[in-house]
């Protein structure tokens, strides 16, 4: 495979965090750290489709923070067909795990994980996906 060369206008505070992505994780460098992060978000682009899917939404929130458990519940109740179950762990006093297993057309598990990873006080959330049909 052939490799381009193109030049990148960028922030300095989001090239610093890039720099901290590179080395958090290992990298040679930028450049393989943004083709990862293009590869990666294209790949999840390809999951906005009617393909039949099973994964989980994983969660890290502080339980004490606003009416967060309220809302994750009402949620989990408005998409509860795509919602196979859910595991809760206490970690400690005040953070919490959230491991829901879901399963249907990928864009409707994506819409469930984009509303639950953005109510507020989540410090961690992602979804992952496999096939199954
Ligand atoms: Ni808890």
């Amino acid at each position: 495979m052939s490799v381009v060369r193109f030049g990148v206008s960028i922030e300095r505070d989001l090239l610093q965090a890039l720099d901290e992505y590179v080395e958090d994780n290992g990298f040679a460098n930028r450049s393989q750290a943004i083709r990862r992060l293009i590869s990666d978000n294209l790949t999840v682009k390809k999951w906005k489709c009617n393909n039949i899917v099973a994964g989980s939404v994983t969660l890290v929130y502080n339980h004490h923070k606003n009416d967060i458990q309220i809302i994750l519940t009402d949620l989990q109740h408005d998409y509860h067909k795509l919602i196979l179950s859910s595991q809760h762990f206490h970690l400690d006093n005040d953070n919490c795990l959230e491991i829901i297993a879901v399963k249907g057309k990928a864009k409707e598990l994506t819409e469930l994980a984009d509303k639950l990873i953005a109510v507020k006080g989540i410090q961690h959330g992602k979804l992952s996906m496999s096939r199954v049909d």
